[in-house]
Formats: structure tokens, C-alpha cells, sequence
């Protein structure tokens, strides 16, 4: 506590030396709701989904594209939101400028960590290294700006009571994603999940995420709710009012992480004046809106126009009306002392299967240490063909045992190297097979040339799979980190000096 204190102050004072601009109060979490760190106002989620696409250009990173934030951010000010989710970025890119423009215009990001090539598969879900590196790095490129609101962890992995395996290596990846944001952030960033609305297993995931131990459970929950269709249909009918009983007794925060149902268009979104108003304020933190861009799938606020211009639909100027009648002030912070147990885990059945064992934090240490100890590894070729991994991978496995590469979040076995990349995994068992096979009965080291013969660094990979990954200090990004970090450091140093404060409490 001192120490935070201590060290805003610092911060504070750090900002009005060197001229910064303001940043945006960080958001936090007491109990069942979110608040503003710095005026301990209640803050309700007012956002909107924002992943503007392009079928020529396909996967694209909205916060690195400055002119369309300076475009698009103002006019979200101006209807009245103060969050965006996002779901892709490019970690490498630069977001300096894009997230400049979003607090410029009062508005949080909340951002999902997995992307489509890099995520848990639900139907053939594994968690590996290639995953967590983006993790990570997209945490590292976002963790430094003060309005990052929180991270997904993972969205609609889990879809249906057949696909229940995968939300256990969600929560293996929540709990590297919570130990990696302590050690490496200043600040607690909330990491939440998104779940879909499928009545078969809504609940159990809604307590999945909020049982166990503390660093295995999520800080904030989503909903993606599309119950609500059309001015016809009311909180009571729509689906909204059961809901709302669902999670009436859940410890943490809860939004609507989508909402919008589009089966009557142009949308009025008369739900808006439930999720702000005195039916849902005190059981939910707000909502974001399904979505900023018009795309192919019609739920558009605006149209980009060919020259890169907005115009704007009628569900925008909708949404302003609604939401310009609304203002839930909810609770300051100190004034507010509500305290709910966590979840209790759900029990273990055949339509709820992921074991109480999680799969490891995948370590790049690990699987360099084992590549290092190989005479055979996968080819070049091999190694270029992505999508072919897989099958040359279930080929070789169909001729020795894949036990050290493969994992089962169902009986909770995962092999000493199940967490490295597939083309480390094929290497792998090209030199298992070499070594205990090929070598006896004569054979190379070649599988139709997706194989060849290093030499090896190591004689053998022992202690490599317990080799661990150290966190990298050194990459922060973000407005608050702006400039060079050494410098600000030994100016805090000088300040606490100057100050009077002990060195030692920062
Ligand atoms: C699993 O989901 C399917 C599809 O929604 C449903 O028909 C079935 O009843 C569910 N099974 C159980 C045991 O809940
Ligand atoms: C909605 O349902 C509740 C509880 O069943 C009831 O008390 C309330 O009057 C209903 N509201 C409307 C507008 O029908
Ligand atoms: C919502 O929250 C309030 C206050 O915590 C509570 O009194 C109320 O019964 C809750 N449930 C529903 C269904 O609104």
C-alpha cells in the first residue's frame, strides 16, 4: 500500500516535471465492479467492438493504422463510449500513436490475447509455445499504457458441451498470463474471459473461471448476449432478466463483451436503456457494442467509405440517443464493501471434461535445450510447410510413441515437451525414431527428405524440460514508460531524494 502510494506520487510529480500529457486514470476492480483508481467513481463499460477488416487485406491491426484512430476515436467520444475491445494486434507493430488518439478521446482498451494463428483450437485444443510467445509479447506491447483496461484471455473457446477440454488449456494460458502481468507490470491488468451464451455450458464456464486457487482465476467476466432482438421484446422476455439471476451471486465484475443483436435492422437497441439503467446497473459493469465498421456480417455503426472517409448509419445516431439519456453513477469506490465468495469448480462429467491438472507454461528454454540435444532434426522443407506439419507429425506417430510430444487435458497427462512448436515437435520425433529405430535397421536420417542430420550440442536432453523462461524486463512500450526508462528511473531516484522519501519504499 505504501508503496503504491508512494510511487504514484512519484509518478504524479515525475509527469508535472517533464510536461507529460495527462494519461488516463488506470482502471481497477474492487469486488463486483470496476472503478476509477484516481476518483474512486464507479466506471461502467461503454463500448464498442472496434476490428475494422478488409477481405484484400485480411488480418489487419486497427491500433496501428494512426489516421483511421484519429478518425474513428473522436466519434466515439462524441456518441458516448469510453472503451473499445479489440481482438488483433500485431505485437510488433507501433501502437503509440493509435493509443495517444484513444486517450485523447477518454477511451480504455480492453484486448483480446489470442488471434486466429496463434490460439487454442476447441476441437483440438493444445497450448504451445507459439501461443504463449504472442502472449506475451502482446502483453509487453500493451501493459505500459495506462488505459489498457484488461485482456481476454480467450473468447468463445469453448462453444458446446463436446469442446469442454479446450477451457482447460484457457486456464492453464490465464494462469501464465496472470503470473507474466505480476512480474513484469507495474500494475494489476485485470485478464478476463469471454464466453459465448450456449445454455448447455454458459454456467459451468461462468464458474470455471472464478474456482481454484487465485492465480488460476479470471478478474473479470464477458458475455457475449445476443438475447435481446428487436423493440418488441423486453428485459423480462428477452432473455436479459434470467441472465442477470445467473450471475446475481458472482464474485467479480461482469459486461456484456458483446452485445447487438442485428435481426431487426436498423437496431434502436432498447436494451441499452436496461444494461445502463436501474434493471442491470447493479449486477453489470456495462457492455460493448457488436461493432464499430460495417463489415459483411451487417452490424455496422459506420461505413468506411472507398476513400477512407466515415459516414455514419443509423444505429450510430441510434446508440447516441439512448445512451445520451442514461448517466448510472452506481457507487464510489470507498463506500462500497460488498464482498461474494468465488465459484465452486464445476464437477467433472461427460459433458464437462477438462482435468483439475493443468497443462505446463510453455518454455522456450525447454524446447531450445531439447532441439540442441538432436542428431535428426525436421528438414528445412519440413519446416516451411506449416500446415503440413500435422501430418507428418500423425505419420510419424503412427510409427513409434508420441507420448513425450502429446498432451490430454482430459486425463490431465501432458508429455515433457507437448508445449513446443510443432515443426520442435516433429524434430523431436524424427530423432526419437532415428535413435531407437531407424539407426538399428540401418536406415538415415531422411523420411523422404523432411528430415536431416545435425550435430548435436548436447549429448543427451537431460534437465531440459525443466528449463524456465525468464521474463523480458527490458521491452516495455506505453505512454507511461515514454521516453527512456533509465533516465526516468534515476530521476524518480532524485526525486525521492529531493523529497525526502526512502529509496527504498519505491
Ligand atoms: C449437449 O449439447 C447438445 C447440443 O446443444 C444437446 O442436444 C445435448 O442435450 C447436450 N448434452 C447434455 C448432456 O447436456
Ligand atoms: C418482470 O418480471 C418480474 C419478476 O417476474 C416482475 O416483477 C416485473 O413486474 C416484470 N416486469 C415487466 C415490465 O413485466
Ligand atoms: C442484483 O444486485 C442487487 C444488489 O447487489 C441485488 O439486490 C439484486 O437482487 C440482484 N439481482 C437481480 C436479479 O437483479
Amino acid at each position: 500500500m505504501v508503496k503504491l502510494v508512494v510511487s504514484s506520487i512519484l509518478n504524479l510529480a515525475l509527469s508535472l516535471v517533464l510536461g507529460q500529457a495527462w494519461a488516463l486514470n488506470p482502471i481497477s476492480i474492487k469486488g463486483t465492479k470496476f472503478f476509477d483508481s484516481v476518483t474512486q467513481d464507479q466506471f461502467f463499460i461503454k463500448g464498442v467492438a472496434y476490428q475494422p477488416r478488409s477481405l484484400a487485406a485480411g488480418f489487419t491491426d486497427p491500433l496501428s493504422k494512426p489516421a483511421d484512430c484519429k478518425r474513428d476515436f473522436p466519434l466515439m467520444k462524441d456518441l458516448g463510449l469510453n472503451t473499445i475491445r479489440v481482438y488483433q494486434v500485431d505485437p510488433s507493430l507501433k501502437h503509440d500513436d493509435c493509443m495517444k488518439a484513444l486517450e485523447d478521446a477518454g477511451i480504455y482498451l480492453i484486448l483480446d490475447l489470442m488471434v486466429p494463428k496463434h490460439s487454442i483450437v476447441r476441437n483440438n485444443p493444445e497450448y504451445d509455445i507459439n501461443i504463449w510467445n504472442n502472449v506475451r509479447s502482446t502483453i509487453d506491447a500493451f501493459e505500459g499504457y495506462s488505459n489498457t483496461l484488461g485482456f481476454f484471455v480467450g473468447n468463445e473457446v469453448t462453444n458446446d458441451n463436446k469442446t469442454t477440454v479446450a477451457s482447460g488449456y484457457v486456464k492453464a494460458m490465464l494462469r501464465d498470463t496472470k503470473n507474466y502481468i505480476a512480474s513484469t507490470s507495474s500494475r494489476k491488468i485485470p485478464v478476463g474471459y469471454a464466453n459465448n451464451d450456449d445454455p448447455d455450458i454458459r454456467l459451468q464456464i461462468q464458474s470455471y473461471f472464478n474456482c481454484g486457487k487465485d492465480e488460476e482465476r479470471i478478474d473479470f467476466f464477458g458475455i457475449n448476449l445476443y438475447e435481446w432482438c428487436g423493440a418488441s421484446t423486453t428485459y423480462n422476455t428477452s432473455g436479459y432478466a434470467e441472465r442477470t439471476k445467473d450471475i446475481a451471486s458472482y464474485s467479480i465484475p461482469v459486461f456484456l463483451s458483446e452485445f447487438g443483436c442485428n435481426s431487426v435492422t436498423p437496431r434502436t437497441f432498447p436494451e441499452v436503456k436496461s444494461i445502463f439503467g436501474p434493471d442491470m446497473t447493479d449486477n453489470w459493469s456495462g457492455g460493448v457494442v457488436y461493432e464499430w465498421s460495417q463489415e459483411d456480417n451487417n452490424y455496422g455503426l459506420v461505413q468506411v467509405k472507398p476513400d477512407n472517409t466515415i459516414s455514419l448509419m443509423p444505429d450510430y445516431t441510434n446508440l447516441k440517443t439512448t445512451l445520451s439519456l442514461l448517466h448510472p453513477t452506481g457507487v464510489k469506490m470507498s463506500a462500497f464493501k460488498e464482498t461474494r465468495p468465488i465459484s465452486t469448480c464445476p464437477a467433472i462429467t461427460p459433458t464437462w471434461e477438462p482435468s483439475e491438472k493443468l497443462a505446463p507454461t510453455p518454455s522456450s528454454a525447454a524446447c531450445d535445450c531439447m532441439m540442441s540435444s538432436l542428431n535428426c532434426v525436421a528438414s528445412d522443407q519440413a519446416v516451411a510447410t506449416t500446415e503440413s506439419l500435422g501430418t507428418l507429425l500423425n505419420t510419424v506417430c503412427g510409427m513409434t510413441s508420441c507420448d513425450d510430444i502429446s498432451s490430454n487435458g482430459k486425463t490431465g497427462v501432458y508429455g515433457k515437451y507437448s508445449f513446443c512448436s510443432p515443426a520442435q515437435k516433429l524434430s523431436y520425433m524424427y530423432n526419437a525414431y532415428y535413435t531407437n529405430i531407424g539407426k538399428k535397421a540401418a536406415a538415415t536420417c531422411n523420411f523422404n527428405g523432411m528430415a536431416k542430420l545435425q550435430v548435436a550440442a548436447k549429448s543427451s536432453d537431460q534437465g531440459c524440460s525443466s528449463a524456465k523462461d525468464t521474463p523480458n524486463l527490458d521491452s516495455k512500450t506505453g505512454m507511461s514508460n515514454a521516453g527512456d526508462q533509465a533516465k526516468s528511473d534515476s530521476f524518480m531516484v532524485a526525486l525521492a531524494v529531493l523529497l525526502g522519501v526512502s529509496v527504498l519504499a519505491i
